[in-house]
């Protein structure tokens, strides 16, 4: 299939593209750089052997998105990653959340009415459910994102329903819980200045690039007080998206996964593993609990492994390992 990839030089692109060229696919790649770079595609060419074409478009530049349309003629899907995702900075910059995600997605969708394409892979986010009220969490809990980013994962998932049944448009919806590690080369991975996430942070620490993490609140009803999550191993999660491309040969409609291993960690076990991974103590101080978190939020993964055919391989030895081997690899990230 010829795929356009939006945000398409981003951590969970570049894993995806891999996967998606090991399956012969033909990717297109728009992005604008805004919270990756160049480097990330070229490493990607580099491992998968291929030349990938690459549009420089702002999701917001309706004239270039219009144009890119125009030129490449037709996508038999898009995948849509572009996106901002830092909550804390959605809380404080809500408007601009609201204009890049939203104005950027209903500029997307508009193009494709515009050109006839009918495929669409959405990554949505566990962040929709909120605090959900029974943990594992299966698709049809309510939604009840919390903050400015997870409302607008919220509000695109449902255009982008409205838009498949008027338009007849067949949709994947992934809700990813917590991506975590990197491609076994450890030449592509998550390369964020500031971590906002709590793996790439505790890796930072066990580079020495900063001093402790600090584990936000060990007062949770959890098994040893700290937060429970639902880590997924980054190429787990790509090959999900080789999953959905392939639903949307076989099936029309409109199918929402929660993409997740059903398996959780503390973050004290969490910074145990990593420490094993690094083969030293990372450390580590208790401080308070960080506004808006919950307790714990596991995927109940059984519809995506039933009907995607998708099941999560790695467990936490890899994910750890991997991170570690893409942090020592590339200590500053892409940016040597
Ligand atoms: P990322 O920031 O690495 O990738 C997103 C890419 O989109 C970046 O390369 C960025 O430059 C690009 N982009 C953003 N706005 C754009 C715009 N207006 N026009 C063109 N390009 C634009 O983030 P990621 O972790 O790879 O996340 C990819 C998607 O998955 C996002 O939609 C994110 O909300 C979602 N998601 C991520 C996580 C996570 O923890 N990483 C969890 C759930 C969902
Ligand atoms: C994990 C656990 C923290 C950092 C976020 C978004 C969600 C999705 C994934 C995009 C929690 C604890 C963290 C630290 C810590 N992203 N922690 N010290 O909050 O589950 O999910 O990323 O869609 O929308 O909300 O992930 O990695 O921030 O936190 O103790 O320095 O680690 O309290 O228990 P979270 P996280």
């Amino acid at each position: 299939m010829k795929i356009l990839i939006t945000g398409g030089a981003g951590y969970i692109a570049s894993h995806t593209n891999i996967e998606l060229l090991k399956e012969g696919h033909d990717l297109i790649l728009l992005d604008n750089f805004c919270n990756s770079v160049p480097e990330s595609v070229k490493r990607v060419e580099e491992l998968s052997g291929k030349k990938l074409k690459f549009y420089e478009i702002d999701l917001l530049e309706v004239d270039k998105l219009d144009k890119m349309f125009a030129e490449e003629k037709y996508f038999d899907a898009v995948i849509h990653f572009a996106a901002l995702k830092a909550v804390g900075e959605s809380v404080e910059k809500p408007l601009d959340y609201y204009e890049n995600n939203i104005a950027g997605s209903l500029n997307l969708y508009k193009a494709m009415k515009k050109y006839g394409v009918k495929n669409f892979v959405f990554s949505s986010s566990a962040t929709v459910y909120g605090d959900p009220e029974e943990t594992p969490v299966k698709e049809d809990a309510r939604i009840g994102a919390t903050n400015p980013y997870g409302h607008t994962k919220a509000m695109m998932e449902q255009i982008l329903l409205d838009a498949a049944q008027a338009y007849n448009w067949n949709v994947v919806i992934l809700r990813y819980f917590n991506p975590v590690g990197a491609h076994g080369s450890g030449r592509i991975g998550e390369d964020p200045e500031y971590p906002a996430n709590l793996l790439p942070f505790v890796s930072q620490v066990a580079a020495g690039i900063r001093e402790k993490v600090i584990v936000f609140g060990d007062d949770w009803d959890t098994i040893d007080g700290t937060g429970v999550r639902d880590y997924i191993h980054i190429v787990d999660l790509a090959k999900a998206h080789v999953k959905a491309v392939d639903k949307l040969s076989n099936d029309k409609g409109s199918f929402i996964y929660n993409i997740g291993t059903g398996r959780g960690y503390t973050v004290l076990e969490m910074i145990k593993a990593f420490s094993k991974a690094c083969g030293h103590e990372v450390p580590y101080e208790v401080g308070p609990r960080r506004a808006g978190d919950i307790a714990e939020v596991l995927a109940d993964p059984t519809k995506a492994n039933n009907e995607l055919g998708w099941k999560a391989e790695y467990g936490l030895e890899d994910m750890v390992n991997s991170a570690w081997k893409w942090q020592s690899m590339n200590p500053k990230g892409y940016r040597e």
